[in-house]
């Protein structure tokens, strides 16, 4: 059970994501943060811990994050609670981007509610809405749970092309794209550690003139073009739905992820 102590001396904490709003948001942030003040008032948490453990249960990340320096200042690491069908987190608490390389992260999670759908370990953008999810625990397989709910996912790279490589290429990718003695489909292997260089700056066998990455350059790429809505009929195959299937309601906000990633990218020599 947790006690009192241990949710006061475990570092790094940081109870709501104020500091990185931009001013732009802050309107909808305010609504957010009232709700927030009036639902967990962050002041209160250790109080409210010991009071009323019946309220809700706890929930402890343990994780040894890597990459935290790739995620810009758009990408937030996050342990969020979603309600079922949401994109929008109800509670975030952020890994701080202080971490160290493979310095270990403990962020201890109460009063997580009979309302709560998931909890993820999840890289959020600035509307705290869902970009791609890391580690997730269903709350419907502890609801009889007493002791504190550990999530340990051992050690995790949030670099960016790291996150889409595992979670989109390994996901819903390589089964055409793998390597299989050939280079897979359209000659593209999208496996580990072959993916990158396959796309980046490689022009493609499919469209004359057009590049798979352009770096720094998503919309010129042929890859944004396929994924992107209205890309269904650029190849003859429809990849738009190959992402969409995936990521349903959450397929806009990883097509910019991955636009951000190829924006990101220097050109080389
Ligand atoms: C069911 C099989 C299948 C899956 C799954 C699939 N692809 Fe493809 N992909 C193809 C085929 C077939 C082509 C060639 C289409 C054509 O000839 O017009 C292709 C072509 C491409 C190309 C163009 C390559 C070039 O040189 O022009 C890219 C880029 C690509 N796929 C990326 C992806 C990515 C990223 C994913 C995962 C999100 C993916 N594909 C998933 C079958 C697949």
């Amino acid at each position: 059970m947790m006690t009192l102590a241990s949710a006061r001396t475990m570092p790094p904490f940081n109870f709501n994501s104020a500091s990185n709003m931009s001013r732009s948001f802050s309107f909808f942030y305010f609504f957010i943060l009232s709700f927030f003040l009036v639902s967990c008032d962050s002041g209160d948490i250790i109080e409210k811990t010991t009071a009323k453990e019946e309220n809700g249960h706890t929930v402890k990340l343990t994780a040894s994050v890597t990459g935290m320096t790739d995620l810009t200042d758009k990408y937030t690491l996050s342990l969020a609670t979603f309600k079922a069908g949401d994109s929008y987190a109800t509670t975030v608490y952020n890994v701080p981007a202080t971490a160290n390389d493979n310095g270990e992260v403990n962020i201890i999670m109460p009063n997580v509610g009979d309302d709560v759908s998931t909890v993820e370990l999840t890289i959020t953008n600035r509307l705290r809405q869902r970009v791609i999810t890391l580690a997730s625990i269903s709350m419907s397989d502890y609801v009889s749970a007493t002791d504190t709910i550990r999530l340990n996912i051992g050690t995790v790279d949030v670099g960016m092309f790291n996150v889409i490589q595992h979670n989109v290429f390994n996901q819903s990718c390589i089964q055409c794209h793998g390597g299989n003695g050939g280079g897979g489909a359209a000659g593209l292997n999208l496996t580990e550690g072959q993916a990158r260089t396959n796309l980046v700056d490689v022009a493609s066998t499919r469209k004359e003139g057009m590049f798979r990455i352009v770096s720094g350059n998503a919309s010129q790429s042929l890859l944004h073009q396929i994924l992107a809505e209205g890309g269904e009929e650029v190849l003859h195959y429809n990849h738009t739905e190959v992402l969409s299937s995936q990521f349903k309601n959450d397929v806009a906000a990883v097509r910019t992820f991955i636009d951000d990633w190829i924006n990101k990218l220097k050109i080389e020599n």
